[in-house]
């Protein structure tokens, strides 16, 4: 039995390709994979820090990672991507569309200008569409399509509690700042994060019968030394009174990416310390 499920979660040999690997969640995406037996491939804007990330990994978990700079708005970068991929490790098996622009909160006090709804930069708007929306709809064309016509893959993609609900503004607020200045989450993250989810179904449904399942995760909040106050306030909304440690999605990715999820395909699965069953 135990053997058995050792087996379902095993990702042996296997060869994953994660965007915006460098950054927090990316590497722990990796960390997770590799623990599981896959070899990785960092794909970052930054690529300098997505090979300073591989190097760490290989040297902590004695496995094979590759840092590669990628542009996941730009198709040749991504075509670039998946041959330098195939190139390094002959194969590839899971793509995980992890990389978003993700803002904080705009703050005017550093220098930003507003992010709020009524007069939102078009400028920006496009930028973080790019990177959340078409970097994710490029990645799954160009890798995806390679996975459907092997005739087997994975495609995790990465939403976030704010796919299923609204941004609750009044934590971003700050009591000294007038209405029309205060800080919100930009409706660039609740627009990319929806549509997140909406392209994990489409594929879903599209290369059932390719033998490639696309399934989300939904993340909540990480902990990562933000302001006091706003961590307070956040936390009151979650039923668990916390942020998510940074090693809490690492088991999901494995079992999502893994054989252990093979009849799940379309779904979200939603790890939040409750935050959007309140
Ligand atoms: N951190 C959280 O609390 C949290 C919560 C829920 C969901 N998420 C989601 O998880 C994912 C990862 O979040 P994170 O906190 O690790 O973010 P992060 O900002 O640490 O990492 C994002 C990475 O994407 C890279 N990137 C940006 N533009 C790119 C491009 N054009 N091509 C390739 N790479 C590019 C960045 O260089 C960065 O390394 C995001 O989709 C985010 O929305 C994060």
């Amino acid at each position: 039995m135990r053997r058995e499920l050792e087996r379902l979660f095993d990702l042996s040999g296997k060869v994953a390709v994660i965007t915006g690997g460098a950054g927090l969640l990316g590497i722990k995406h990796a960390e997770a994979l590799m623990e599981a037996g896959a070899y990785c491939v960092l794909a970052d804007i930054n690529g300098e820090m997505a090979r300073t990330a591989a190097a760490k990994l290989i040297a902590e978990k004695s496995s094979r990672a590759i840092g590669v700079q990628t542009d996941i708005t730009n198709s040749e970068s991504v075509a670039g991507l998946l041959n330098q991929t195939l190139q390094e490790f002959g194969r590839v098996d899971i793509l995980i569309n992890n990389a978003a622009n993700n803002p904080h909160y705009a703050k005017l006090a550093d220098g930003l200008e507003s992010r709020r709804f009524e007069s939102f930069p078009l400028g920006i708007w496009n930028q973080d569409i790019a990177v959340g929306l078409t970097g994710s709809f490029l990645c799954s064309q160009i890798i995806g399509s390679y996975l459907a016509q092997q005739g087997q893959g994975v495609i995790l993609n990465i939403a976030s509690d704010l796919a299923l609900i609204a941004p609750d503004q009044r934590i971003y607020k700050e009591e000294e700042t007038p209405p029309e200045l205060q800080p919100t989450k930009p409706i660039t993250y609740s627009v990319v994060k929806s549509g997140i989810i909406g392209l994990t179904r489409y594929l879903a449904t599209y290369w059932a019968d390719k033998g490639v399942r696309s399934n989300a995760l939904v993340p909540g909040g990480v902990y990562a030394n933000q302001d006091e106050k706003f961590v307070i306030k956040l936390t009151n909304l979650i039923p668990f009174q916390r942020m998510a440690k940074p090693d809490e999605y690492k088991a999901a990715v494995v079992f999502l990416c893994s054989e252990a999820s093979s009849y799940m395909t379309g779904a979200s699965l939603v790890i939040d310390g409750g935050r959007t069953c309140w």
